[in-house]
């Protein structure tokens, strides 16, 4: 894992224009998002489903670093304060609080850009399938995916959601850019056959509704030195939560049964998928 997060950790680094280019404030204001922070689950998800395809590192390197980017810019905007107006991000500071708030919104536009730059900027030996994955991010960064999903958890604050309604903004909010991440990563090697590739789906929706159930739980559970965001967040705002509905126990039991479920997904890439049951029973198990 580590070596892995250096490696992505270079490629944003690369792809990110130096702070002393203009618009010079901008610049160091996406630099500081970005780099030096979070736990790189996206980029690591896009090269274990790349190890279970074959897929050469170098396009991986790409793909890692579009999902980082839509990731950033995702929590970056998830911090201002119309949204979950939240001051602390990856153990520093929140760039509207840093910079300013326009800064921040320009943060995330340009951050989204730069993500689609970097795929359209791949050169795939099957440009339709690159065209596949870029249309792929697309959707799940986009209403039908990550920013419909914020749009419910927005509308949701201090409202009691059935369960259906829960799994629903939580597998586009947080669901959605995470699967996206593990077949991405997986489209830069050989094309798998259709039943792979479907068993792979499910791994990647298990797991990314498996994340944000385990981000709920830590949110109540977890200190903010740990979390390096505000621990206690949800409750104080009043969201609904798998957290608040189901109460910490039956949420970490649900965790564990998406697991469980994505884990025996796995089964059917005949041993190609160890990398990603690590990261899975990582994600379910982690504690920051
Ligand atoms: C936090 O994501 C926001 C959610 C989608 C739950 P991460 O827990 O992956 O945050 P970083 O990237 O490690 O900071
Ligand atoms: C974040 O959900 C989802 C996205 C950023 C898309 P949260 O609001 O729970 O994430 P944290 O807890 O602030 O990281
Ligand atoms: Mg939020
Ligand atoms: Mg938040
Ligand atoms: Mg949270």
């Amino acid at each position: 894992m580590q070596a892995r997060q250096a490696r992505i950790e270079a490629a944003l680094d690369r792809v990110l224009p130096g702070a002393e280019i203009a618009p010079q404030r901008l610049h160091e204001a996406m630099r500081y998002a970005v780099l030096g922070g979070g736990k790189r689950i996206r980029p690591l998800l896009a090269y274990a489903g790349g190890e279970a395809t074959g897929a050469p590192l170098e396009a991986v390197d790409q793909v890692g670093t579009a999902v980082e980017l839509i990731h950033v810019y995702s929590l970056v905007h998830d911090d201002l304060p119309c949204m979950d107006d939240d001051v602390l991000r990856r153990g520093k500071p929140t760039v509207h609080v840093q910079f300013d708030e326009a800064t921040a919104l320009l943060v995330g536009d340009s951050l989204q850009s730069l993500a689609f730059g970097v795929l359209a900027g791949m050169s795939l030996p099957d440009a339709a399938i690159q065209v596949d994955m870029l249309a792929r991010l697309a959707t799940a960064a986009g209403s039908r995916g990550m920013a419909g999903g914020q749009a419910v958890d927005l509308d949701s604050l201090g409202k009691a959601l059935s369960l259906p309604e829960l799994e629903f903004m939580h597998v586009h909010k947080t669901g959605a850019l995470i699967r996206a991440s593990v077949l991405l990563g997986a489209q830069c090697g050989t094309a798998l056959d259709t039943a792979r590739m479907e068993a792979l789906d499910r791994y990647a929706k298990c797991i990314g509704l498996a994340f944000q159930v385990v981000d709920d739980v830590l949110d109540a559970t977890a200190s903010t030195a740990t979390l390096g965001k505000t621990a206690g967040k949800d409750a104080n705002d009043n969201k609904p939560t798998y957290v608040s509905v189901l109460g910490v126990e039956a949420a970490r039991k649900f965790a564990g049964e998406l697991l469980d479920e994505a884990l025996s997904s796995l089964d059917k890439l005949a041993g190609q998928g160890e990398r990603l049951a690590q990261l899975g029973r990582f994600i379910v198990t982690r504690e920051f």
